[in-house]
C-alpha cells in the first residue's frame, strides 16, 4: 500500500495542546450532534442550501438555511466528514443560530475551537468544511433573494 502524506499521522508531532485527545466537548459533540438532519432532507423546508467538499481528504458536507428578516432562524446539516467535522459543524450550528447572515460569515474556525475546548491542530481543516457549507448556504439564500427582488 502506498502511503498518503495527507492522510498518514503515523509520524506526526505532538502538535496540539490537546496532543492526540479530543476534548470531552468534543466527544459530546460528536456523539450528539446538534441540528443534525436525520432522515429525508425533502421535509425539511429552507430558505438557502450549500454543498462543499473537503479537498483535503475529500469528506463533504450540506447545510441548510430558514432565514427571516436576515436572520438564522434554524439550521440543519449533513456529512461525510470525520469526528472533527461532526463536532465542529455542531458548534458552528449553535453559535449560528440567531445570528444575522452577516455575523454568522465571521465566526472563525478559532471560535469554533474555543467552543469545543480546542481541536488538535492538525484536525483544524475539518472545521472549514462546515464553515465553507454555511458560507454557501448563505450565498444561495442572497442570489435567490435578489432573483425574486429583481422579479418584482
Ligand atoms: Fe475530512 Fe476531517 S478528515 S473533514
Amino acid at each position: 500500500m502506498q502511503d498518503n502524506p495527507v492522510c498518514d499521522n503515523r509520524n506526526a508531532e505532538n502538535n496540539s495542546p490537546n496532543g492526540w485527545v479530543y476534548t470531552e466537548t468534543v466527544k459530546e459533540h460528536f456523539l450528539n450532534p446538534r441540528n443534525f438532519l436525520m432522515g429525508d432532507e425533502s421535509q425539511y423546508p429552507y430558505d438557502g442550501v450549500g454543498t462543499v467538499g473537503n479537498p483535503i481528504c475529500g469528506d463533504q458536507m450540506r447545510m441548510y438555511l430558514q432565514i427571516k428578516d436576515n436572520r438564522i432562524t434554524d439550521i440543519k446539516w449533513k456529512t461525510y466528514g470525520c469526528a472533527s467535522a461532526i463536532a465542529s459543524t455542531s458548534a458552528l450550528s449553535e453559535l449560528a443560530k440567531g445570528r444575522t447572515l452577516d455575523a454568522a460569515q465571521e465566526i472563525s474556525a478559532a471560535e469554533i475551537a474555543d467552543y469545543l475546548g480546542g481541536l488538535p491542530e492538525h484536525k483544524f481543516h475539518c472545521s472549514v468544511l462546515g464553515h465553507e457549507a454555511l458560507r454557501a448556504a448563505i450565498q444561495d439564500y442572497r442570489q435567490n433573494f435578489d432573483k425574486a427582488r429583481n422579479a418584482l
